[in-house]
């Protein structure tokens, strides 16, 4: 797929998305939401890649959903209703980055809104420059958060702070965003990529295999009972000791040198 929305580039065991239409915000079209869904497939089946970072170019990490597509919409609104599952992949975007398998991380460079604010919720890690804003401005336009904004949030904040949040439509700073606990780390905005690839290249140092499945067991044990969490965790766990790395980090930890992790 050639790309005219975004840009995919490759930078050791680092793939970065940058979704790039500055002029607009890098506001979501469906063609911006195929095209990244697109991408994040061809990073998670490429062996090199072990970390995939998400941002946007210019001001805006993403403003949110191309409201200009809605107008199209609106004219056949039943029909729009009965295709909801289908044909909007915009509202697929934020699952898709959810579960993919390498671990994710949103380099939000500015506005992060309504969607675009989804998308950083979905990944693994939100690192923020101080020039980032987040918000869903939906009920201001008479919607609402309709790619997750209303489910992820809560269990990172809490249900009283997500629905001020949302009820009220008002942006709030990266600074606030930590305090809640949703940013991991706010940092000055022309370090935000070199924090986010030193980050990625941490994490990509270690076993591929054995951070897929942490990220598998911890996404579980949110959405179920402890009981099925601490099963899903031990199962994966024990499922590491067929892996070629987990011979080699025990290995290279005996010898005392740094073990070299091939995803095997
Ligand atoms: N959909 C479509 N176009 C959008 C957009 C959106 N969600 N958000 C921004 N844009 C476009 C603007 O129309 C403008 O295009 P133009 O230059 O052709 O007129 C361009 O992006 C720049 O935005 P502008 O509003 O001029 O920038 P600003 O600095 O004055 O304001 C925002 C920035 C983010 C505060 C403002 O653009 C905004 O509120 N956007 C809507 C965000 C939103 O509601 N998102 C959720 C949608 S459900």
């Amino acid at each position: 797929m050639k790309y005219q929305d975004i840009i995919y580039e490759k930078k050791d065991n680092v793939a970065v998305i940058t979704i790039n239409r500055p002029d607009k915000l890098n506001v979501l079209t469906n063609n911006t939401a195929k095209e990244i869904m697109d991408a994040l497939v061809k990073a998670d089946m490429d062996d090199d890649v072990r970390v995939i970072i998400i941002t946007g170019s210019g001001r805006a990490f993403c403003a949110g959903i191309d409201v200009s597509e809605f107008a199209e919409m609106m004219k056949d609104r039943f029909k729009f209703y009965k295709g909801r599952r289908r044909w909007l992949e915009i509202y697929k975007i934020a699952n898709e980055i959810e579960n993919t398998l390498k671990p994710t991380i949103a380099a939000v460079n500015g506005y992060a809104l309504g969607g675009g604010f989804e998308i950083a919720l979905s990944c693994d890690i939100i690192i923020a420059s101080e020039k980032a804003q987040f918000g869903f401005p939906e009920v201001t336009l008479g919607g609402m958060p309709g790619a997750g904004g209303t489910q992820r949030l809560g269990e990172l904040i809490g249900k009283n702070r997500v629905k001020e949040l949302i009820f009220t439509g008002k942006r709030i700073t990266a600074e606030e965003g930590y305090k809640m606990g949703f940013v991991n780390k706010v940092v000055k905005a022309e370090e935000l990529m070199n924090e986010a690839f030193s980050l990625a290249e941490s994490i990509a140092k270690n076993a591929p295999i054995a951070v897929m499945l942490a990220k598998i067991a911890i996404n579980k044990g949110f959405e179920t009972s402890l009981d099925i969490g601490l099963s899903y965790e031990n199962d994966l766990n024990f499922i590491l000791y067929f892996t070629e790395d987990r011979e080699e980090g025990l290995k290279a930890f005996r010898e005392k040198r740094t073990p070299e992790f091939k995803g095997r």
